[in-house]
């Protein structure tokens, strides 16, 4: 629970009080010395007899004493109700923080100015977010595998059940799918593992991007490629236009790698996977074209999400674990671009754009 700090310890009270004496000895020295420069100078001009020299003095005297009274009162009010609205979003970033560690997330704590407290609370704010967002893809990730788990696991289960119980009989094809069922479970494990790397990518802000000639960066992850695809005796053919964008260099050639490996291990003939880079109006567009088996207009959107991988691909013994287009999706979208997919006649076009930065800037 926030504990209330007593108000004679609080920094509110102490900053004030310590502002007030400061002002009142400013206060009371300076009227100390103009009472004293002002008696003296009227008792040296001589022109006063005694008593309207003391009436002087008294006057003098009371007037400054008021004088010294409202400037402290009024000094120390100011003071007071300033400091109090400096404070305050301070006690609400307690509060906050307080609920934060009870395991809730609090509402963004609010602020108007933009002075360093307003800087604290408004950075505070992004990383309740941060962590927020962290914590519900990390829950989505875990009952996604576990829903993808629960199914393999139930046909083993209920295979090897029916097979001990004399139900049915095991002949090669029972062994198969049992086979099938185990090689799936792995596969989901190895995804575990992959977890880590989206969770990578999701927390990444891509804030470090730079100024960069493009295409030796598409070219790197052409020649990091060039052998798997020799191996496979797929030609690799690329036309790419030079452009400067301003790109987190890492992340693009993340994106670009993910697509490469799909074309590759998704490829169905042996002729040209194609590599387009090329200014596209207010974007540069990078694109993989490979022949394939086609994707459904209503698979186009599903193979970016998480896990998701068309039927064919699913019953394969190795491949991926459907994160991989999560990723470059993951990437892109930080890039403030877009991607998606054309798909036509076994012909399908991975595509992805990135903004050019605007060279008036
Ligand atoms: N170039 C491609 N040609 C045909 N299908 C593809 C291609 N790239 C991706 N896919 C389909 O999209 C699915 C999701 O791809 P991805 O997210 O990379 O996962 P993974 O490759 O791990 O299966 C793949 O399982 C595959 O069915
Ligand atoms: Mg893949």
């Amino acid at each position: 629970m926030f504990q209330k700090t007593p108000f004679f310890k609080g920094l509110l009270f102490r900053l004030t009080f310590i502002n007030i004496t400061m002002v009142s000895l400013a206060i009371i020295l300076s009227s100390f010395a103009i009472y004293h420069t002002a008696c003296l100078l009227v008792e040296s001009i001589g022109s006063l007899d005694q008593s309207a020299q003391s009436r002087f003095e008294s006057l003098l005297f009371q007037y400054l004493l008021i004088f010294c009274l409202i400037s402290i009162f009024i000094g120390s009010f100011l003071h007071f109700y300033l400091t109090k609205n400096l404070i305050k979003p301070i006690r609400s970033m307690i509060i906050s923080t307080e609920e934060l560690k009870s395991g809730g997330y609090p509402e963004p704590v609010a602020y108007s100015s933009n002075n360093e407290v307003g800087q604290l609370i408004s950075q505070y704010n992004d990383l309740i977010s941060q962590l927020k967002s962290n914590t519900q893809t990390r829950d989505k990730m875990i009952s996604d595998l576990s829903h993808e788990l629960r199914t393999p696991v139930s046909n083993l289960s209920g295979y090897l059940y029916a097979i001990k119980s004399g139900d049915i009989d095991p002949d090669k094809a029972i062994y198969d799918s049992l086979y099938q069922e185990s090689i799936r479970l792995k596969r989901l494990i190895t995804q575990i593992d992959q977890l880590k790397e989206l969770d990578y990518f999701a927390v990444q802000n891509y804030m470090d991007k730079q100024r960069t000639e493009i295409t030796e960066h598409i070219q790197h992850c052409l020649d990091t490629f060039k052998w798997s695809y020799d191996s496979a005796k797929i030609p690799l053919e690329s036309s790419i236009q030079s452009c400067n964008l301003k790109v987190n260099i890492e992340g693009i050639q993340q994106v670009i790698s993910n697509l490469l490996d799909n074309a590759l291990h998704y490829h169905q003939t042996d002729s040209a996977v194609k590599v387009k880079g090329e200014e596209h109006g207010e974007n540069y567009r990078i694109s993989v074209i490979s022949q394939g088996e086609e994707i459904a207009a209503n698979e186009q959107k599903s193979i970016f999400e998480r896990f998701y991988r068309m039927d064919q691909s699913r019953t394969k013994e190795s491949g991926g674990s459907g994160l991989g287009l999560a990723i470059a999706k993951e990437i892109v979208e930080k890039h403030n671009g877009e991607i998606g997919v054309i798909s036509s006649e076994n012909v399908n076009e991975f595509w992805f754009t990135i903004p050019k930065p605007n060279y008036k800037a």
